[in-house]
C-alpha cells in the first residue's frame, strides 16, 4: 500500500505485537494506548475522522456511535466472534460494514469450555486451594471426589462452529452428545449427536449443560430457576457465552441447594464485575472471559481482521462479514 494514502484507524484495545505491527504498515494508526475499556463517548471523542475502528466485545459500539464517526467511518472491526456489542442496524443503515473473527477461535474456545467442565466436575477450586492453604494432610480415600465424565450426557446449547469443536473434545471424555439449536444439524455435522428440538427437552437430558450460543438480546435470561430446575438434579453447568444468558441469582440458589452441583463460568453479565454470590461457593470455577485467549489465536484473530478489510478495500465481500 502507498504510505501517503493509507487510512486512518482507531484501535480501541492493544493487539498482539505482531498484529499491530502489521496495522501501523497499513494504517494512520492512533492507539488506546493504557488498553483501558472505553465508553462509548469516550470512542466518539477519540476515534473523530477514522476510517476503520477497531474494537472487540468491551466495546459498545452504540447508534449514537455509529452516527457519531459515520461522516468518515467506513468498516467496524471486532476482535471477537461475538457482535451483540454492536448495533449492526445502525451500522447498516450508515454504510458501516462490520467485520468480526468466527472459526479461528473456535478451537481455543473449546479448550476453555474443557477446562471449565473438568474442573467443576472434579473441584478444581478447591482442590487448589487445599493444596496452596497448607491444610493437605495427605492422600484420603474419600477426599474431594468429584463427578466422573464417561457415560454421562453433556447437553450443549448453541451447536455452532464452537460447540461443535467442543463436542469433538467431549466424546473423547467418554461424554455423550445431546444439543439444541435452532435447527437441526446435517448428519455429518451431527457426527452423532442427539438432537432435541426443545430447550427443556435437551435440559432433562444433560448431567452437565454447557452454554455456547452466541449472545443476544432475546436469550437474556433464558437460564432462569425454571430451566435449571429442568436439570437432572445434581447438574453441571458450564458457560463460555455470555453471562446474561444465566439469571446469576438462580444459578447461586441452584448451586446452593444442590440442584447444580457445580459450575464453571468464563463469562458475566456486566463484566468486569462478577456477582458476589459467586465469589462465596466452593463449587465454582471462576475464570475471566480468556475463551479465545491464546498466543496463537489472537494473532490469527488479528489477521483475519486485516485480511478482511483488505478484501473489503478491494470490492469483495469475506466470508467475516457481518450482513
Ligand atoms: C468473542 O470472541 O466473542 C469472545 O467472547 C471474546 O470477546
Amino acid at each position: 500500500m502507498n504510505h501517503s494514502n493509507r487510512p486512518r484507524a482507531f484501535l480501541c484495545r492493544r493487539f498482539t505485537p505482531a498484529v499491530e505491527a502489521a496495522l501501523h504498515e497499513r494504517f494512520i494508526l492512533s492507539i488506546n494506548d493504557d488498553d483501558s475499556i472505553l465508553a462509548p463517548a469516550r470512542i466518539v471523542a477519540l476515534a473523530q475522522g477514522c476510517e476503520v475502528l477497531f474494537v472487540s466485545a468491551t466495546e459498545s459500539v452504540t447508534a449514537e456511535v455509529i452516527a457519531a464517526l459515520a461522516p468518515t467511518l467506513r468498516i467496524v472491526a471486532t476482535l471477537s466472534v461475538g457482535h451483540d456489542h454492536i448495533d449492526l442496524a445502525a451500522a447498516r443503515e450508515a454504510g458501516v460494514q462490520v467485520l468480526h473473527t468466527p472459526d479461528v477461535l473456535s478451537d481455543a474456545c473449546a479448550e476453555i469450555a474443557l477446562m471449565l467442565l473438568l474442573n467443576a466436575c472434579r473441584r478444581g477450586f478447591e482442590a487448589d486451594r487445599l493444596v496452596r492453604s497448607g491444610a493437605w494432610q495427605g492422600w484420603a480415600p474419600t477426599q474431594l471426589l468429584g463427578v466422573g465424565l464417561v457415560g454421562k450426557r453433556l447437553g450443549i446449547f448453541g451447536m455452532g462452529r464452537i460447540g461443535r469443536a467442543i463436542a469433538h473434545r467431549a466424546q473423547a471424555f467418554g461424554l455423550a452428545i445431546h444439543y439444541h439449536n435452532r435447527s437441526r444439524l446435517e448428519p455429518a455435522l451431527e457426527a452423532g449427536a442427539t438432537y432435541h428440538p426443545t430447550l427443556e427437552a435437551m435440559l432433562a437430558h444433560s448431567d452437565i449443560l454447557m452454554i455456547a450460543a452466541p449472545g443476544a438480546p432475546a436469550l437474556k435470561g433464558v437460564f432462569n430457576a425454571q430451566r435449571l430446575g429442568r436439570l437432572p438434579r445434581g447438574a453441571v453447568v458450564v458457560n463460555i457465552s455470555r453471562g446474561d444468558l444465566v439469571d446469576d441469582e438462580a444459578l447461586i440458589a441452584a448451586l446452593q441447594s444442590g440442584q447444580v452441583r457445580g459450575a464453571g463460568l468464563d463469562v458475566f453479565a456486566n463484566e468486569p464485575r462478577v456477582h458476589p454470590g459467586y465469589r462465596d461457593l466452593d463449587n465454582v470455577f471462576l475464570s475471566p472471559h480468556i475463551g479465545s485467549a491464546t498466543h496463537e489465536t489472537r494473532d490469527a484473530m488479528g489477521w483475519l481482521l486485516i485480511d478482511g478489510i483488505a478484501a473489503l478495500q478491494s470490492g469483495r465481500a469475506p466470508d467475516n462479514l457481518l450482513r
